[in-house]
């Protein structure tokens, strides 16, 4: 493997990387940064030069007693705002191991030491200071991929130029870094040490098939292993050990260990990151001959965590005999950043304590990216060969891409967009009307072709440059829906048609000049001129238009108790008027008034019934743009019915989540109160939990958890996401549709509540549905938020059951609820008495049990012992990446049962590790001991 592919890659340059993958481990990536040409090392590792990387500068340096290749180049980037993206592919739900290193070598002849930031995707990896010239700064990362690639960014150079020697990949095929949080952390290296190593030179690949770098004990490092006990020896063997699977520590680390002959072994040493929470985890191996009454038994001593000391290790015992590995490790402990540790002989021990190897790593809580990425990944892929395509990471963090702007939202999104003047071809790409934050749009001077889009997606849109393109087609209506916009420059295209009148009749700034043609339109009865060119103040007029547009029975008395306060859900896209006279006005604020006729046209005259309700009707559609929508007619007219319809109509207009059905508008007209949505194609959850529809397509448990998840999302957002919060009052499986793909959508908010002051609310008529009425709710009618979290308890057990809420038969005799039903034998451990039989048993028990065990919290009778939609959202979340584990635990991922039983058995013995910060803080479970 060494020296056979030399030669030949010298010739093949080009074809390197497919070699590099195929010949040698596979998921090994060996970058050398700035190199010239690919080559084979002397351990028989590929690199491949970074020379298809579009950004930065090459230099070659030497640095002293340093005479690998690799590092006699490396790529430098302008110490700019921006930030420089390596993106490797990977294989998703694979672990791997990334390594970058840093030799600096005076590149730039300035000796000014270079301090810049690293991050993983969104995450923040590690700020690299270069301290000496001649020193190579490693940086080592362990993650499980959940995405096709991952990439490796450099940021924030804050003295001299960042630059980068090589960049690593190394897949492991184990689950020896298995973690019950490395969905939500990575795993930052900071000491993976062999122990008894005959010199400096560390342990890699080949020996280590994964080439971890296994440091030598002996390697002379300031504040590295020092404060070595008196009396410590080296010992090794020739035997080999058996250490089981490859991912474990390899054969070579286990040969040789240290031994306290006087009785302790100790050591000193800084780990980098911490302090923090940390997965640590040490190997022995019995690699001495003992007499046959020696007995080598030894204790962990740590100050900071006295109950450590408890622990034992007899390693021929625990390892059940000699040249066999035994690995205790901890999963999650606190460590400190000067680490002390001790090995103490027990008394009755005649031996004094052995080490091989150790490894700690610490938690590194991964930073989730902007909410738009998959929408912006989408973009750009169109585009793959343009050199903004191609900036990598994450579109806002740590710092944006260049030709965007974020908000600062923990989850940013993006705000502007600017790509004026760069030769983009085709239609205005369609990611981009599904923006919802954005507010500034530039796409100018370019050759894009085609129609504009329905830009209703972007509320927030203030101003679009269009113009100096060959845009075809009308301007769109839509435009006029976005509140916000104050300018819009369209001049330069091949527009034709006449402009939508609600766009002349607004304050903005339009330019629409050589467009041949485009035309004004023929009502001239406009009050205000189209200004083209110049600026104008806010837009006022739209309102008046959508009052206008509404006929509400002006005479009607105010309920002061529905009003709506003025102040808006976060985020939210509705501009705040002022003064609304009435419920009516409030509405119309900002939700679309359809006329009759259309919704005639669209409906084929109220042709198609998908559904009915007390409140009335609902309709299947299909506007001429082709968008299916649902129709709802109200058909009470009694004063209840107008105000449900009102309530529906104001609150709608005024939340948007993914997980609420999105209302696109209404209709008062010859007497009829209309709603229009968009239309949900699987229809609703009781259909697929009981209906006809569970014959054909029963819902796996999974996706039952997945809808569950999407409903509480919903749910979630109302309670917390608006100001004031939102009680929805009438949740039921009928409430929640699910669209296309299945994705789950809370809907019917007629008999919503705002919350008032977030105390609870007092009503004299309790309404919502029986069967999912919380009991408390009926009995004091005081509202809160928790009666939406008792109704969805009912949901969480129909979903595990396939039962409906109420039955005559299904739950024995005197027994009607589902609630009890359930209760009697989820608290007698019956769970396999109530869940649904047609999932077959395919399901993960502890996710079941989960929910189960939710569910029942839900539906507690007293408010105050049920948890917030938050913590019950958390709890499916986790019930979800329990069942998804399970699944590729069954797929062949986690083989290895040992060493989770292992785990367990170390921390069973009521190891309190304390309350884990940084990562860990996140999760009050994590603090417990891992028993699986
Ligand atoms: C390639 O880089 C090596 C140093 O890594 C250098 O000696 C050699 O001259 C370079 N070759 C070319 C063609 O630049
Ligand atoms: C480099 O190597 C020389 C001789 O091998 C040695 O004397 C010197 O200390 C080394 N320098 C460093 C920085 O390791
Ligand atoms: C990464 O994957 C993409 C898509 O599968 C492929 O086009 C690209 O060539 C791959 N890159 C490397 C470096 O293998
Ligand atoms: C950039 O680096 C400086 C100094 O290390 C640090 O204070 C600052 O927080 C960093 N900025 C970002 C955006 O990470
Ligand atoms: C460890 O052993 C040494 C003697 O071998 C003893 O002095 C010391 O107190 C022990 N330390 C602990 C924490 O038990
Ligand atoms: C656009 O195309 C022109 C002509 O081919 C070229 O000169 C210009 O550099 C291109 N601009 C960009 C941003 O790619």
């Amino acid at each position: 493997m060494k020296t056979r592919l030399v030669g030949f890659l010298f010739f093949f340059p080009v074809s390197l990387f497919i070699l590099s993958t195929e010949a040698q481990m596979p998921g090994f990536v060996s970058l050398d940064c700035g190199g010239n040409r690919s080559f084979t090392d002397e351990l028989g590792l590929q690199w491949v030069s970074d020379d298809q990387f579009i950004y930065g500068e090459t230099a070659y340096i030497s640095a002293s007693n340093e005479t690998r290749r690799q590092y006699m180049t490396l790529r430098f980037f302008p110490a700019d705002d921006r930030k420089y993206c390596y993106t490797l592919n990977v294989t998703s739900r694979t672990r791997y191991l990334v390594r970058a290193t840093f030799l600096y070598g005076n590149f730039d002849n300035n000796n000014v030491y270079p301090k810049f930031d690293i991050s993983l995707d969104a995450t923040p990896w590690s700020t690299i200071v270069i301290s000496d010239a001649n020193t190579a700064e490693v940086r080592e990362m362990i993650f499980l991929a959940l995405d096709p690639t991952i990439s490796v960014c450099i940021s924030n150079a804050t003295t001299g130029q960042p630059f980068i020697s090589t960049l690593e990949l190394r897949q492991f095929n184990g689950s020896m870094y298995d973690t019950d949080f490395e969905n939500q952390c990575y795993l930052s290296v900071s000491a993976r040490i062999n122990f008894g190593a005959p010199d400096e030179t560390p342990v890699r690949y080949p020996d280590d098939p994964f080439d971890r770098i296994w440091e030598s004990d002996s390697v002379k490092i300031a504040n590295y292993l020092v404060d070595v006990a008196a009396g410590t020896e080296r010992v090794s063997t020739k035997n080999s050990i058996f250490v089981d699977r490859d991912d474990r520590p390899p054969q070579k680390v286990m040969q040789t260990a240290v031994v306290g002959t006087t009785g302790s072994l100790t050591y000193r040493l800084n780990l980098d990151g911490f302090p923090g929470a940390g997965w640590a985890s040490t190997y022995f191996a019995e690699i001495q001959d003992l007499a046959p009454n020696d007995v080598r038994k030894f204790r962990l001593i740590l100050r900071e965590q006295p109950e450590l000391s408890r622990l034992v290790v007899n390693i021929l015992e625990n390892a059940e005999g000699k040249f066999r590995l035994y690995e205790p490790g901890f999963q999650n402990i606190s460590l400190p950043f000067v680490l002390s540790f001790k090995f103490n002989k027990t008394s009755d021990s005649t031996k004094g304590p052995l080490l091989n190897a150790m490894e700690i790593n610490k938690y590194i809580k991964k930073t989730d990216g902007s909410s738009d990425g998959a929408i912006i990944v989408s973009l750009v892929s169109h585009y793959s060969s343009a050199s903004w395509a191609q900036e990598g990471g994450d579109p806002c963090l740590p710092v944006p891409w260049s030709w965007l702007q974020c908000n600062s939202d923990p989850q940013p999104l993006i705000v502007s967009i600017h790509l004026s003047r760069k030769n983009l071809t085709g239609n205005i790409p369609p990611e981009l009307t599904k923006l919802n934050g954005l507010e500034e749009l530039w796409l100018d001077g370019n050759l894009l072709t085609g129609p504009i889009p329905d830009f209703s997606g972007c509320p927030n849109l203030r101003i679009i440059h269009l113009e100096n393109n060959q845009l075809t087609g009308h301007v769109p209506s839509s435009l006029t829906l976005l509140q916000n916009l104050k300018e819009l420059y369209l001049q330069d295209n091949m527009l034709s048609g006449t402009l939508p009148s609600g766009i002349l009749n607004s304050n903005l700034v339009l330019n629409y000049s050589g467009n041949v043609d485009l035309h004004k339109g023929a009502k001239g009865r406009n009050r205000i001129n189209v200004i083209t060119g110049a600026s104008c103040g806010v837009a006022v007029l739209l309102i008046m238009i959508f009052v206008a547009c509404l006929l509400i029975s002006k005479g009607r008395e105010r309920d002061t108790n529905e009003k709506l306060s003025e102040k808006d859900c976060p985020g939210n896209v509705l501009p705040v008027q002022k003064q609304p006279s009435s419920i009516g006005d409030t509405a119309t604020e900002a939700a679309h008034c359809f006329t009759f006729s259309e919704l005639e046209d669209a409906t084929n005259k109220f042709e198609k019934r998908i559904g009915s309700g007390g409140f009335g009707i609902v309709y299947y559609g299909k506007l001429k743009d082709g968008k299916e929508i649902a129709v709802k007619v109200w058909t009470s007219n009694s004063f209840q019915g107008k105000r449900e319809f009102t309530n529906e109509v104001t609150l709608l207009s005024r939340i948007h989540h993914r997980n609420l059905v999105e209302f696109l508008g209404y209709c008062q007209e010859e007497g009829k109160s209309i709603l229009v949505y968009e239309f949900m194609h699987n229809g609703t959850l009781k259909e697929h939990l009981y209906g006809p529809l569970t014959e054909e397509q029963g819902l796996s448990w999974i996706k039952r958890l997945e809808i569950a998840e999407d409903a509480a999302k919903g749910i979630e957002y109302l309670h917390t996401g608006c100001a004031p919060n939102i009680i929805h009052r009438d949740l039921k499986t009928s409430n929640i549709l699910l669209d296309k793909n299945m994705k789950a959508k809370v809907s019917d908010f007629g008999l919503s509540k705002v919350a008032v002051d977030g105390s609870s609310h007092i009503s004299s008529i309790v309404r919502g549905t029986v069967g999912y009425l919380d009991p408390e709710y009926y009995i004091t009618n005081q509202l809160t938020d928790k009666s939406d979290v008792y109704s969805f308890g009912v949901i969480l057990l129909e979903l595990i059951s396939g039962q409906e809420a109420l039955s005559n038969e299904s739950f024995g005799t005197n027994c009607r609820h589902i609630v009890q039903w359930a209760k009697l034998h989820i608290e007698s451990g019956d769970l396999q008495g109530i869940v649904d039989p047609s999932l077959r048993g395919d399901y993960n028990v502890q996710s079941m049990w989960k929910i189960a065990e939710r569910a029942l919290l839900c539906v507690k009778p007293h408010r105050d012992m049920r948890p917030s939609m938050s913590e019950v959202l958390k709890d499916i979340q986790d019930a979800i990446l329990m069942e998804r584990e399970a699944e590729a635990a069954r797929e062949g991922y986690s083989d290895d049962i040992s060493r989770h039983s292992f785990h367990s058995s170390m921390n069973l013995g009521s190891v309190d590790l304390g309350p884990p910060d940084n990562c860990l803080s996140f999760d009050e479970t994590l603090a417990l001991p891992t028993a699986r």
